[in-house]
């Protein structure tokens, strides 16, 4: 499949890594002799037509930058057929031929829109929140993850100077993992995750008793998908409860988005240049409506469909009709692949309740 020029964007919420992933489509495209063009602002950019060439001057030192030099967005309007035949107006009149497109689930069913509306395209998974059910990693986490370990060990020399409690509510949507990781490697008291119930009265009982032993400072991580049952975030109601039933002076931080932007570890670094080169290399044989994902520290093409579908099996999202045209095999690997993450969250979880001070 000999394509002239291809387009890349980056969409839904930016993560560190992205812009290593673009320069790396675009130097393994032009190292094949194909032209590639940046779509500005996710979908928005290709509705609006907002595409520019790209060059090398473009994307110098872009692998060592945080956030998305193509800029990103949440485009609802996309969704709509409107919106999508505007999109294939745009690849139409620029001569876009296929395209590579970073981001979450949401972005991916972008892509297969486009692919299923004659525009070959391809996803690369780049989240904080290690969320696509398809991959074992996506671009952003470990940056995001080392970002949040630093800010809580910069409050635990505040808290032990001043025998405080700091609740630390950390971002990644429905999903615990980046609360898990900092947890365990800050050493937290306790974490509290969508994933599992949390013990919030063994956590009260069991920071009153470090209390009493004489531990000063301590940390509780909460990820921001824990809700109250009225649907507010749980993390700063606990935190007032803390203080009202332990007598433990605690303070409250929301990290938010600080933990979204900053430079790339090599980590996120390495993984978005390798799926961006195969992805570019898998285009050229022909091949589109896949998603790269690392699956034992391989990147393989996984199909787009499969991908989402078993999301939303994970998700317990499954729609009516969803699992229909998929071959038993195929339920049976998307079932593997949902007792995988399953058993990782709760290995981590399991580690994190025997790491936290005691
Ligand atoms: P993420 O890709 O991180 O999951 P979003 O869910 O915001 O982030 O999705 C990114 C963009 O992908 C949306 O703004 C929209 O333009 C597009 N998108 C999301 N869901 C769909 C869908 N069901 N069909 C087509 N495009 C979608
Ligand atoms: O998906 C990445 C993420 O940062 C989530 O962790 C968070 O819930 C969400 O995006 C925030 O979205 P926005 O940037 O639109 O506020």
């Amino acid at each position: 499949m000999a394509y002239k020029k291809i387009g890349v964007l980056t969409s839904g919420g930016d993560a560190p890594g992205m812009n290593a992933c673009v320069k790396a489509v675009f130097n393994r495209a032009t190292e094949m002799g194909i032209e590639v063009v940046g779509i500005m602002g996710g979908y928005a950019g290709l509705i609006n037509g907002d595409i520019v060439p790209m060059t090398r001057q473009m994307l110098n030192n872009a692998m060592t930058v945080g956030g998305t030099r193509l800029y990103s967005s949440r485009c609802p309007e996309f969704k709509t057929e409107e919106g999508m035949q505007a999109a294939i107006a745009t690849c139409k009149r620029e001569g876009i031929e296929a395209l590579i497109c970073i981001g979450g689930d949401g972005t991916f069913r972008g892509a297969t829109d486009m692919t299923k509306r004659g525009i070959p395209s391809i996803g690369i998974p780049g989240t904080i929140d290690n969320d696509i059910t398809a991959t074992d990693y996506t671009i952003g986490l470990d940056t995001s993850t080392n970002t949040t370990l630093r800010m809580i060990d910069n409050l635990k020399d505040t808290c032990e100077s001043h025998a405080r409690l700091n609740v630390v509510e950390v971002m990644g949507r429905d999903c615990g993992q980046i609360a898990l990781y900092a947890a365990i490697a800050s050493g937290a008291v306790a974490v509290a995750i969508p994933e599992m119930p949390f013990d919030e009265e063994g956590t009260i009982k069991k920071i009153a008793a470090l209390r009493a032993s004489g531990k000063r400072g301590m940390i509780v991580v909460v990820s921001e998908g824990v809700l109250n049952p009225d649907g507010t975030r749980f993390a700063e109601t606990f935190a007032k409860k803390i203080e009202a039933e332990t007598g433990v002076e605690t303070k409250f931080a929301r990290f938010s988005h600080v933990v979204r932007g900053g430079r790339p570890t090599m980590r996120d670094r390495e993984t978005a240049a390798h799926m961006a080169v195969r992805a570019v290399e898998l285009l050229a044989e022909g091949k589109s409506n896949v998603v790269m994902c690392e699956l034992n520290g391989l990147i393989r093409p996984v199909d787009i469909h499969f991908a989402l579908i078993a999301d939303r099996m994970y998700k317990n999202k499954l729609k009516e009709g969803d699992l229909e045209g998929f071959t038993p095999e195929q339920l049976e690997g998307m079932k593997q692949l949902c007792d995988k993450r399953r058993e990782e969250i709760e290995n981590l979880y399991k580690v994190a309740g025997h790491v936290g001070f005691r």
